[in-house]
């Protein structure tokens, strides 16, 4: 077991490079599913749910070599196992990203029911009610998701709710279903259209990309393509709000600004100074204290889940009070008492935290509970006064390529320790 080591306080200086981003990479590796002729995908990030990926796709039939140049040539043309385990599900809620794909190409599929996590139940009734309208007959039991089907057909697909995940299931599965699908509702995530974009590559016939609206037009076989991942706006949007809490400057190279407008505006709110290129955002925060910001986090345009336990550890310091509001998941708040053990002011109403921002946060031991509170835990350790330990740094390596490196170059004094 390792723990992270953070003595805080020093301002965040220097430039680093974003890696290829996590919700993209999952739902194209299982896109693989789909093709029948190897795919080569490039930005691919070294995280843990990408290896947990990379082992649920060899334990159905697929080969896959690193390449020297880091990309990832995958074959998954032959699957010899249509079922994704427990084992391997429980741990990565994307696993369920395998239905759409097994039941459109082998017209069969049993999956683990992925269960509750830490921040929600998350059902995925969304993905089988929208497979059911598609044709396919499903049954739940022991656990497990048994799918089966004679052949997807094109369908009308209205979801009450918008999701990531069922969005990127049924327009995989619709790439190769017989006939015309519309989702109506689907996400508009930057990672969706990424999957969409490696679809249309594949020979997909997908349009109304970045819209709520996508028709896809089921073709008979999907192609093996070169891809290059997008960047990760959910760990690019860390590193700013790290700069931001700390009152340092720095560059965050390889990342699409225009995917990050909701975070980049809430962080011109702190006080910050924000410059953006094409491919990159500076930010310098000159050694001031944050103003706070009210949050609510919606589907994207709007302020992402994924951002907002960082922005709370930034609140948690700023010089007056603000509100953040959960929308999308109900117990995504267990940041909160960590970061309460820090010093921080914060008042739990609902599904709002109420935060008064302190003059500054002390060093303390925490645990990590999930992926985005612990960068919460992290960034707040960087900028408090003294030391603090995390444990539990498991959670962060599901979605954080090289955390104390990166952080390193920064300036920042953390260290990874094994206990
Ligand atoms: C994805 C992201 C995750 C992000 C989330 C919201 C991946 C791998 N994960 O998760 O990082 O925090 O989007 O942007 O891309 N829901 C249902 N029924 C369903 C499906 C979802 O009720 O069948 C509900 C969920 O409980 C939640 C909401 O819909 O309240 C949105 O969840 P969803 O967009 O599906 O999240 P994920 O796709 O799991």
């Amino acid at each position: 077991m390792y723990k992270l080591v953070i003595n805080g306080g020093t301002p965040l200086k220097g430039s680093i490079k974003t890696s290829g981003s996590k919700n993209a990479t999952l739902p194209i590796f299982f896109s693989s599913i789909l093709a029948d002729e190897p795919l080569k995908l490039s930005n691919t990030p070294q995280l843990s749910d990408v290896s947990t990926t990379l082992r649920l796709l060899m334990d159905m039939g697929s080969n896959f070599v690193l390449e020297e140049d880091g990309s990832i040539f995958i074959d998954s043309s032959a699957l010899t196992n249509l079922t994704a385990e427990y084992s391997l599900v429980k741990t990565m809620r994307a696993s369920i990203l395998t239905l759409g794909p097994m039941l459109a190409k082998y017209k069969k599929a049993k999956i683990s029911l992925p269960g509750g996590c830490a921040i929600g139940t998350r059902p995925v009734n969304l993905h089988l009610d929208a497979l059911e309208k598609m044709g396919a007959t499903i049954e739940v039991k022991n656990g497990y998701i048994y799918a089966s089907t004679k052949g997807l057909v094109g369908a009308q697909i209205n979801f009450d709710l918008i999701s990531v995940t069922a969005t990127e299931n049924i327009v995989m599965a619709a790439s190769l279903a017989k006939g015309i699908t519309t989702i109506n509702n689907a996400a508009q995530e930057p990672e969706v259209t990424d999957l969409i974009r490696c679809l249309k590559k594949m020979g997909a016939k997908i349009s109304g990309e970045n819209t709520s609206t996508l028709v896809i037009e089921g073709v008979d076989i999907l192609s093996g393509v070169e891809y290059a991942i997008c960047p990760d706006r959910i760990e690019a949007g860390t590193y700013l709000v790290a700069a931001a809490i700390t009152g340092g400057k720095i560059t965050v190279n390889n990342i699409e600004p225009d995917a990050m407008r909701a975070v980049i505006g809430k962080l011109i709110e702190t006080g910050a100074d924000i410059q953006t290129n094409q491919n990159s955002i500076k930010l310098d925060m000159k050694g001031k204290r944050p103003y706070p910001v009210n949050i609510r986090t919606s589907a994207y345009p709007n302020f992402p889940t994924d951002m907002q336990a960082q922005f709370m550890a930034l609140n948690s310091i700023a010089e007056g009070s603000s509100t953040i509001t959960e929308t999308i998941f109900e117990n995504r708040f267990m940041h909160v008492p960590e970061l309460s053990r820090m010093g921080a002011n914060l008042k739990l109403e609902g599904n709002t935290v109420v935060c008064k921002g302190v003059k500054s946060l002390s060093g303390a031991n925490l645990m990590a509970t999930d992926l985005r509170a612990s960068a919460s835990l992290v960034l707040a350790g960087l900028a408090a006064q003294g030391s603090t330990t995390i444990e539990r740094v498991y959670h962060l390596d599901r979605g954080y390529e090289m955390i104390e490196e990166k952080f390193k170059m920064l300036g920042a004094d953390i260290e990874r320790v094994q206990h």
